[in-house]
C-alpha cells in the first residue's frame, strides 16, 4: 500500500514492523509463534500481587521524572553498576518502555544531518527513531561466526565514526544476535566515542538475561560521563504489555532527555510504576536472586530450544543473552529469509523472524540465509516447535 499524500516525508520509508506481521501469520495457521519477543507465559507472582495492590492506589498523573519509589530504586541498582553518586531525580527519567526513551533520547540530541552509528543487525526501532529526529543512520555489520560469536571489525567501526558522528548505539545482550559484548570490545567502542566526542546510547533492555559476564559502558572509567542507559521494565519481569522503562545517566544528559520525554508522553501510568517500583525493590533487596534466577530460567529455554535445533536444517548460533537464536537456514534452500519465514507456518505450524528486518536496504542480502527464533516461551511451546522442525 503506497503512503497517503498527506504522509509526512519522514515516515515514508516505513513499512508494518515483522512483528505485526508474523504475529499476525501465527495467528492465522495455529503456529507455535518464535516469532515477537514477548513471554507466553504468567509474570513472576510478586509482580501479579503488586500490580493488583497498586490498582487500589493513586490514578492520577505521577511527577515528571518519574514515581519516586521506582525512580529511587533505579538509583540505587545503578549506582552499584556505575559507581557513581545517582540521585534518584537528576539522573533517572521513567519512561514508556525502553522504546520512548530510545526516541526521546533522540529528539533530545539529533540535529538534522547528525550521523548514529548503528551495529547489524539493529533493533529495529533504532533507524526508525533517528530518521524521526532528521539524523542519518551509519551501518556498520558485526560477522556471524561458526562459534556463534558475532565480531566487530574495528577498522570498520573506525571509519563509521566523523566529525558528524552525534552518537552510537550499543545493545548488548543484543537482539537480535544474542550477542554479550566483552569488556574488551565495550572498552574499544568507548575509546571510538571518547575520540570523537560522541554519546553511547546503551541499550541495556536484556540487561538481566545475559549467561555470561554483562557489562554496561556506564560502568567502565570515562563510560558513564558519556553514556545514556535505557531500560526495560517489561523483559525484566516478564510484563512487555506494560510498557515501563527507564533512562539513566548524568544529570545533565538526563535533562535533556526529560526535556523531550514531557512533550512526548509528559508522564508514565502510574499504577504501572506504582508495581514496577514494589517488584524492583524486593527483587533488589533479596540479593538479587530474582536476576539470576531469571537469567537460569532463560538460560535453560534457550537450552532447549539449542537442543530441539539440533539435526535440523538450521544451524544455529549459539546466544550468550537476550531472548533470541539466530540460525543460518542455506540448507533449505529457500530464496531469502523472507520466503522461508512466509513458508514456515503453513510448512510446519512455526512462526520465526526474517532477520532481514535487522538490516539497513545496502545490508539485507547479508540475513539472506538467517532466521531467527525467540525461546521467551513455555518449555512446552519449545519441545513443540522441535518436534516440528524434525518434519522439515
Ligand atoms: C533491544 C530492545 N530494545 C528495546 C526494546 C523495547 O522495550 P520496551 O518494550 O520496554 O519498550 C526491545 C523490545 O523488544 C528490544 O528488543
Amino acid at each position: 500500500m503506497s503512503a497517503h499524500p498527506w504522509s509526512s516525508q519522514r515516515i515514508s520509508s516505513f513499512g508494518e514492523t515483522v512483528f505485526a506481521t508474523f504475529t499476525r501469520l501465527a495467528l492465522e495457521h495455529n503456529a507455535v509463534n518464535l516469532g515477537q519477543g514477548f513471554p507466553d507465559f504468567a509474570p513472576p507472582k510478586m509482580i501479579m500481587d503488586a500490580y493488583r495492590a497498586a490498582a487500589d492506589e493513586y490514578q492520577q498523573y505521577p511527577p515528571l521524572p518519574g514515581l519516586p519509589a521506582l525512580a529511587k530504586t533505579v538509583a540505587e541498582i545503578k549506582a552499584k553498576v556505575t559507581g557513581q553518586t545517582l540521585d534518584s531525580v537528576a539522573n533517572v527519567q521513567i519512561t514508556v518502555g525502553a522504546t520512548e526513551g530510545l526516541f526521546a533520547i533522540m529528539q533530545a540530541f539529533i540535529n538534522p544531518g547528525d550521523e548514529v552509528v548503528l551495529l547489524e543487525p539493529f533493533y529495529d526501532a533504532y533507524p526508525a527513531d533517528v530518521i524521526m529526529a532528521g539524523g542519518i543512520p551509519v551501518y556498520v555489520p558485526m560477522q556471524p561466526q561458526v562459534n556463534g560469536e558475532w565480531l566487530i571489525d574495528f577498522d570498520d567501526l573506525r571509519k563509521a565514526f566523523s566529525d558528524k558522528t552525534k552518537a552510537i548505539i550499543i545493545n548488548s545482550p543484543n537482539n537480535p544476535t544474542g550477542k554479550v559484548f566483552s569488556a574488551d570490545e565495550i572498552d574499544k567502542i568507548l575509546a571510538l566515542a571518547t575520540e570523537f566526542d560522541t554519546l553511547i546510547i546503551s541499550d541495556e533492555a536484556y540487561e538481566y538475561i545475559a549467561f555470561t559476564p554483562f557489562v554496561s559502558p556506564s560502568s567502565r572509567p570515562g563510560g558513564f560521563e558519556r553514556t545514556l542507559t535505557v531500560a526495560s521494565i517489561g523483559k525484566t519481569f516478564s510484563v512487555t504489555g506494560w510498557k515501563i522503562g527507564y533512562v539513566v545517566g548524568p544529570a545533565e544528559l538526563v535533562k535533556a532527555v526529560r526535556m523531550a520525554h514531557q512533550w512526548i508522553p509528559f508522564t508514565v501510568a502510574t499504577p504501572l510504576q506504582l508495581a514496577s517500583a514494589v517488584a524492583l525493590k524486593q527483587a533488589h533487596q533479596a540479593g538479587d536472586t530474582y536476576f539470576a534466577d531469571l537469567a537460569h530460567q532463560f538460560q535453560s529455554k534457550r537450552d532447549i530450544l539449542l537442543e530441539g535445533l539440533k539435526g535440523t536444517p538450521f544451524k544455529a548460533l549459539s546466544p550468550n543473552g537476550s531472548y533470541f537464536i539466530v540460525a543460518d537456514s542455506s540448507e533449505l534452500g529457500y530464496k531469502d529469509d523472507l520466503e522461508l519465514c512466509y513458508d514456515l507456518p503453513k510448512r510446519i505450524g512455526v512462526v520465526a523472524i526474517p532477520p532481514s528486518a535487522f538490516y539497513s536496504p545496502d545490508h539485507k542480502y547479508l540475513a539472506k540465509h538467517l532466521v531467527r527464533f525467540a525461546f521467551c516461551k513455555t518449555d512446552e511451546a519449545l519441545h513443540e516447535a522441535s518436534k516440528r522442525f524434525k518434519n522439515l
